[in-house]
């Protein structure tokens, strides 16, 4: 059983991640769709908001499971006795930040292996500051998110 770890903000999750998160639940048997509580960002959404946003928008996926993790990611990967690390990349861009993370995470446990995965090329410009911002100023972004987070932004700013 090949289970892999996906880690990220979520604030919130995107169409961008789903995409990412179907190529790898077609790549190993349970993907953890994990949420880092501790990050240097401050979110918009709580904790508990991004997690139910995540159950809600990958409701069709049967090998899919939410988590939340504090501290390391390395360690979280063999709490949930994942293999690998799942990291999207959207654009060059990403690259050396990626790159970093990557190497850092197999310095600090080489028994996990990250693996990256390319979103289709219409999410390359995609992430969720710019749909924070677009979805406060009352944009559109209906083609960008799951309903579940449209429905999470209305609640938020109506
Ligand atoms: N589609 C759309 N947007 C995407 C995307 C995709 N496929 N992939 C990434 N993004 C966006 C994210 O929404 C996020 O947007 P934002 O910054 O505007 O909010 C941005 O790109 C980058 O976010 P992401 O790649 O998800 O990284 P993150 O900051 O959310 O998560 C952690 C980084 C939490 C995984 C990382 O900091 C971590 O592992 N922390 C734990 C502590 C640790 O172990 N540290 C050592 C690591 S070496």
């Amino acid at each position: 059983m090949r289970k892999v770890i996906y880690p990220g903000t979520f604030d919130p999750v995107t169409n961008g991640h789903v995409d990412v998160i179907k190529r790898a639940t077609e790549l190993f048997d349970s993907v953890v769709v994990t949420v880092a509580v501790n990050t240097s960002k401050a979110p918009l959404f709580t904790t508990e908001e991004r997690l139910k946003m995540l159950e809600e928008s990958l409701k069709g996926f049967n090998n899919v499971e939410i988590d939340h993790f504090e501290g390391l990611v390395v360690e979280h990967a063999h709490q949930v006795d994942a293999v690998a690390i799942i990291r999207g990349l959207r654009a060059v861009s990403d690259f050396e930040y990626e790159f970093q993370m990557a190497l850092m995470n197999r310095k600090l446990d080489s028994d996990i292996t990250t693996v990256f995965l390319m979103p289709h090329e219409k999410y390359t410009y995609l992430n969720s500051s710019l749909i924070r911002n677009l979805a406060e100023l009352h944009a559109d972004i209906s083609e960008f998110v799951p309903d579940p987070v449209l429905a999470a932004f209305k609640a938020k700013f109506k």
